[in-house]
């Protein structure tokens, strides 16, 4: 049994902006003028509010949504546990956190019928969704579409980076075609599901537990750069045809959960608000760059942030590293050598990341966690201090990064992955001492 949009065929519509007030009704009048919840709503649809802060957080914070749906979303049998398969949730306590950089390669695609659910496995995490604090990184395989199969997430919002294969987002609010290259953001309790426009898709999300991801302050760089608000997408309202029984899966509280109702959940026929999905082409980044010398902490390549409750400090940053031009003068220009109070968890779109010459491959992880130490592996030292430092376009590459102020856990199913590199800290041998023999000593009698 499947569901259908009423224009299933049709490509996504969109509206432009990051947190704006938008508005969108698929039928003429169903959006009610001049207040939220009328007496009686449009064409007998019912007013109903998702929140996505507390209603007293600041206005400039504050993100909530009205929908016009066709039945209230509270109309549904009775939620019972399921198999939480590869979605693992904090505490992360189900293995010793290593004091050791790690490395996996890229996981495989499923050899059976896995949609987007099935096909979540978790790497690693930090906080608890209990206390609506840290995040979770999971992968993403899958080769079978949802149907009649729908997700909400209690737990957090989710940030989705494809890294091979389309998906289409099918969502309350309407739909979004997000592709390699591009990411989505899927607001925390709103329900969609996953269909699959080339048939297979592997990729990367981080399930923020803390505040919603936004924009960072620019600071000195002024009103414009980084990632700009208007090149992010918000869908238009679309709503599917009721087209028999559907199951919608809870993730509450760390577990999967499963409940059946009649009707399709995507009956929103208008909304309006400022909590919506959206996507974003990482291709509209303004990259910026030291053009004199010294290679910038990478903070300046954050795309968006999920705050803590102290300024500055991230309960996660999504930070990436796009195609770009090297033109600093006596500089050491991949990244130095470094030890963070912050925790690292690095993927690979496609390309080569400018730090590794070798072992980080597109979709594959590596993990340097608090005051664990990493920077360049040796070849990538040796090409880098003797190149001639003429203007350089790194091309073809798109690494992206969570970074968190708490301590990234891996799952026991991630350190016990077949494809879990054996010997990682290989990347760092083989530097040669540094000379601290001063020439007079060396001179002969
Ligand atoms: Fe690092």
């Amino acid at each position: 049994m499947t569901a259908h949009t009423a224009h299933a065929d049709t490509p996504p519509g969109y509206q432009s902006g990051f947190g704006n007030q938008f508005a969108s009704e698929a039928l003429p009048g169903a959006l009610p003028v001049g207040r939220n919840s009328p007496q009686q709503a449009p064409l007998g649809l019912y007013a109903e509010l998702l929140s996505g802060t507390a209603f007293t957080a600041p206005r400039n914070h504050n993100l909530r949504t009205w929908m016009y749906r066709r039945r209230p979303s509270a109309m549904h049998e009775a939620f019972a546990r399921i198999d939480d398969g590869g979605w693992r949730s904090g505490p992360f306590t189900d293995a010793e956190t290593p004091a050791n950089r790690l490395r996996w390669n890229p996981w495989p695609m499923p050899d059976t019928a896995t949609d987007f659910i099935d096909g979540m496995l978790t790497i690693a995490g930090n906080g608890d969704p209990h206390a609506q604090t840290g995040a979770a990184v999971h992968v993403y395989r899958a080769n079978r579409s949802m149907d009649s199969r729908y997700l909400m997430n209690s737990d957090g919002e989710l940030l989705i980076v494809p890294q091979a294969g389309a998906l289409l987002l099918h969502t309350e609010l309407g739909r979004l075609h997000v592709a390699p290259g591009e990411i989505a953001l899927v607001p925390r309790g709103m329900r969609w599901r996953v269909t699959l426009p080339e048939g297979e898709a592997r990729g990367y999300v981080c399930e923020n537990y803390g505040v919603p991801f936004r924009l960072p302050e620019l600071g000195p760089i002024g009103s414009n750069g980084l990632a700009n608000a208007r090149d992010f997408l918000a869908p238009v309202a679309a709503f599917e045809e009721d087209a028999g029984p559907v199951r919608i899966v809870n993730k509450f509280m760390g577990h999967l959960w499963e409940g059946g109702q009649a009707h399709t959940p995507l009956d929103v026929v208008a909304w309006h608000g400022n909590l919506v999905p959206c996507k974003y082409d990482l291709a509209h980044f303004m990259a910026i760059g030291t053009i004199s010398f010294d290679h910038p902490d990478p903070s300046i390549y954050t795309v968006l942030t999920s705050g803590s409750d102290t300024p500055g400090i991230a309960n996660c940053d999504f930070v990436i590293f796009p195609p770009r031009w090297l033109v600093a003068e006596d500089t050491f220009r991949p990244p130095w050598f470094h030890r963070n109070v912050m925790s690292e968890l690095m993927g690979l779109v496609r390309g080569v990341y400018d730090a590794k010459a070798e072992g980080f491959v597109p979709g594959g992880v590596s993990l340097h966690n608090c005051m664990l130490p990493h920077g360049p592996d040796a070849a990538t030292f040796e090409r880098a201090s003797t190149a001639e430092l003429k203007p350089h376009r790194i091309d073809n590459t798109l690494a992206f990064m969570f970074e968190s102020r708490h301590v990234f856990r891996p799952t026991a199913q991630a350190l016990g992955a077949a494809n879990l590199q054996p010997d990682y800290d290989a990347a760092w041998r083989g530097f040669k001492a540094g000379n601290t023999q001063r020439p007079q000593e060396t001179r002969q009698p």
